[in-house]
């Protein structure tokens, strides 16, 4: 099976790259503006001949998309960028796949949910309460047309990234190096925090089942951005470097709405692989602090 794993240069995508390479897949992986040694340049929000024109090579039979612009506020203010970054990226590879019979997993968000009601089994209601929600869900809206795809939602990802992005690792590498922070985080936006390296594993195992459909993959985490941070912290006793203090998400005046009881429950998933052992953030955590010392 040759895999394409557009966003390779990312969090998600870097994990699934190393995870199905390891796996003996023949794997091809890409970035956009952060060139490293295993990815070539695509960009598929181009138009669909260039795209068909990249892939021609390659002929993968399944690709996995977790490329996007992923900064929220961003987004709320830059409606075309995120729409073409994110919709019409999605466009084109649903038009390569429909035209080359390759399956489709596509990394989605629990923020296609407004936070009202989680954490979120795949048959509640969606409801998009800003630009990122609102674009990634008409992204699943394509995907789906397809006769063969995996829509995955996650959130709150973690974990080892080259360019040490995601929120865990940056307080880590605040944490061991004592560098000074003051945080203000909010105490009402609720999610499931989930490790990278498990996304890859699960999509792993999807793919070789030749499953179908929409799957949240998620954790047994559930709290808030204030109760991750405290919990990170709490490792640390003696560090007096990271300051964090707490805050109502209406204080901090962000530019995009947050769904407040966001997250989800990943009950299909177990179902379907009781035996899936998940990484928890205090195992990440307590990890990492072995392999410092
Ligand atoms: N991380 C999370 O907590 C989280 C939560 C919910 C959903 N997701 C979804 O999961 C997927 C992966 O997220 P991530 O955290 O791995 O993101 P990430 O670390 O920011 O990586 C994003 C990847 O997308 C590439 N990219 C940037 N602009 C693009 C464009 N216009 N078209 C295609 N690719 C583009 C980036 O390339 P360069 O860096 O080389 O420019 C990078 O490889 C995304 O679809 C995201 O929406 C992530």
């Amino acid at each position: 099976m040759k895999i394409l794993i557009v966003g390779a240069s990312g969090l998600v995508g870097s994990h699934c790259y190393k995870f199905f390479t390891s796996k003996g897949f023949e794997t091809l992986g890409t970035h956009v503006n952060f060139s490293t040694e295993y990815t070539i340049h695509f960009n598929p929000s181009e138009s669909q001949f260039e795209i068909n024109v990249c892939l021609s090579g390659f002929k993968p039979n399944v690709i996995v998309h977790c490329g996007a612009l992923t900064n929220v506020d961003y987004c709320e203010t830059n409606e075309e960028d995120s729409y073409i970054s994110t919709v019409q990226s999605v466009i084109n590879l649903v038009g390569y796949c429909k035209v080359n019979n390759c399956k489709l997993i596509y990394l989605s968000t629990d923020y296609v949910f407004d936070g009202q009601k989680g954490p979120y089994t795949e048959d509640a209601d969606v409801n998009p309460i800003n630009i990122y929600g609102k674009h990634k869900l008409i992204a699943e809206q394509h995907v789906s047309t397809l006769n063969n795809f995996i829509i995955a939602r996650i959130t709150n990802v973690y974990g080892e990234e080259a360019r040490a992005k995601n929120f865990i690792e940056r307080l880590l590498i605040w944490l061991t190096t004592n560098e000074k922070k003051v945080l203000n985080l909010p105490y009402d936006q609720f999610a499931t925090p989930v490790y990278a390296g498990d996304i890859a594993k699960m999509l792993f195992n999807l793919l070789v089942d030749n499953k179908n459909g929409i799957y949240h993959l998620s954790s047994t985490d559930y709290c808030t951005r204030f109760q991750l941070a405290a919990r990170v912290k709490g490792y640390f006793p003696n560090n007096e470097s990271v300051q964090i203090a707490s805050s109502s998400t209406h204080s901090l005046k962000q530019p995009a709405k947050r769904p407040l009881f966001g997250g989800m429950l990943s009950n299909k998933f177990i179902k379907e692989y009781p035996d899936f052992l998940f990484t928890s953030v205090d195992k990440y955590i307590s990890d990492y602090i072995k392999k410092c010392q």
